[in-house]
């Protein structure tokens, strides 16, 4: 355990890795005590690419109630300014951030919303759930035979690209290559990569590309096909905001599911009586203790806002420019909306009230998918592993951005082919 002052720096390289997770214990001492917390730049942080600068610091946002307001203003707090991440891009880096949906204006971002959002709604995802549920099967078909895996990888993270390869029409002969490019962009935070990094984005956008002409002559039900023959004010959308959203997506919802569900066996084992309840009755547990592994482990550790004019928030005096770290691991965390903040309690009422997805304009589209993803894979797998151990060291990603685990070995009692 690292020895964490209040003037510890969120960039310090080994805060998160040490830590294991979100440095809990710094953020419940700053919410104590400095609750929109000053972090400076760090001589020691080196960022994941030459193009990902942290020249700026910037202020830390620890309470639930600051996190909230902060993310439903984007009138004073602007996700399109500065781009929705903390590194500091310029020209066509920055560019290439405020083109995906999260990095818009307010108005061509409402626009686009409306566009792409309908497949993401209730109604549409329930009668596409017996496909997720087809897809976790044939996941975890594909390791029944061992007795051991590695589960961030070899299962969990699958389940995110397969399942949105389904929904955007991708043929299942290219569902292994967006796999496999969609691992090049997740943990952007690893060394060595932003190589491969670009030419992975471009791959994945030539193959958006290519899908978005075969729909255009051939139209079906999928969301690819209905984003390229529907309109935004008017206008049909052109290739470099298809193949954008299209990379988006992929990589959106990857490092985020495979978090949950991983993180969700950890504390599975690291709680046995909540693992006894839940197993008790999984239909009735298993919905709630998703929503508090999401609160209790968010796999998302931040965003970005930059205040777009002087402003206040809960007294503190905010100047155009400033840049905002949304932190959703301390707002889960907070003692002013949930009792005894760090236990894990599967029953716990107000579970749902995490920010994990965000709040607001860009709350997470994904959201309800992700639940059904995650309810379909867990349901999959302590049903017919309810005996895994992890065996072995678990690896995090020494990441600012992701609560990521990048190795969870495990053991299990194989099925009998
Ligand atoms: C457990 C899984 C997931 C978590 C925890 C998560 C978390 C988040 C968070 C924190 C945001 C930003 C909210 C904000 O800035 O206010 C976000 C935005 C977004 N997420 Fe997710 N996400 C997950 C899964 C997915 C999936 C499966 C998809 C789609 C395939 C997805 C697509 C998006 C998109 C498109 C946005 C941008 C929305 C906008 O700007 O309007 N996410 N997500």
């Amino acid at each position: 355990m690292l020895d964490l002052s209040l003037d510890t720096n969120l960039l310090d390289p080994d805060l998160i890795p040490n830590n294991l997770g979100p440095p809990h214990q710094l953020f419940d001492a700053w919410r104590e005590t400095d609750p929109i917390h000053w972090n400076p730049p760090s001589e020691s942080y080196d960022p994941p690419s030459p193009n990902a600068s942290l020249r700026k610091g910037f202020y830390v946002l620890t309470r639930h109630a600051d996190v909230r307001e902060v993310s439903l203003d984007q009138d004073r707090f602007s996700s399109h300014d500065g781009g929705p991440i903390i590194w500091d891009f310029e020209g066509e880096q920055l560019a290439r951030q405020q083109a995906g949906l999260m990095g818009m204006r307010p108005r061509d971002h409402m626009a686009m919303k409306a566009l792409v959002a309908p497949p993401f709604g209730a109604k549409e995802l329930s009668s596409f759930y017996p496909e997720v549920q087809q897809v976790a099967k044939e996941i975890v078909d594909s390791v029944a035979h061992l007795s051991k895996c590695e589960f961030a990888f070899d299962v969990a993270s699958k389940l995110p690209v397969y399942t949105f390869c389904k929904l955007l029409g991708v043929p299942d002969d290219m569902r292994e290559r967006v796999f496999t490019l969609g691992n090049l962009i997740a943990d952007t935070e690893k060394r060595d990569r932003s190589e491969d990094e670009d030419y992975a984005g471009f791959e994945l956008m030539r193959i958006g590309n290519d899908l978005a002409r075969e729909k255009l002559t051939n139209p079906d039900n999928s969301a690819m096909s209905r984003l390229v023959h529907g309109e935004v004010e008017g206008r049909k959308l052109d290739e470099a905001s298809i193949g954008m959203f299209f990379v988006t997506l992929s990589i959106a919802g990857h490092e985020t599911t495979r978090n949950t569900a991983t993180h969700f066996l950890r504390l599975m084992r690291e709680h046995p009586d909540q693992y006894d309840l839940l197993r008790s009755d999984l239909d009735k547990y298993l919905p709630n203790a998703i929503e508090e592994v999401l609160r209790h482990s968010p796999p998302v550790i931040k965003f970005r806002r930059t205040v777009t004019r002087d402003t206040e928030v809960s007294g503190h005096q905010f100047r155009k420019g400033d840049k905002i770290y949304l932190s959703y691991p301390a707002a889960n965390h907070d003692p002013a909306v949930f009792d005894d903040p760090h236990k894990f309690d599967i029953t716990r009422p107000n579970a749902r009230k995490h920010l994990a997805f965000g709040v607001g304009p860009h709350f997470c589209m994904g959201a309800g998918l992700a639940r059904y993803q995650l309810r379909a894979l867990l349901t999959q797998w302590l049903t017919r592993f309810p005996d895994f151990t992890i065996d072995g060291e678990m690896e995090m990603l020494p990441s600012i951005w992701f609560n990521a685990v990048i190795k969870m070995p495990i053991s299990f009692t194989p099925e009998i082919a």
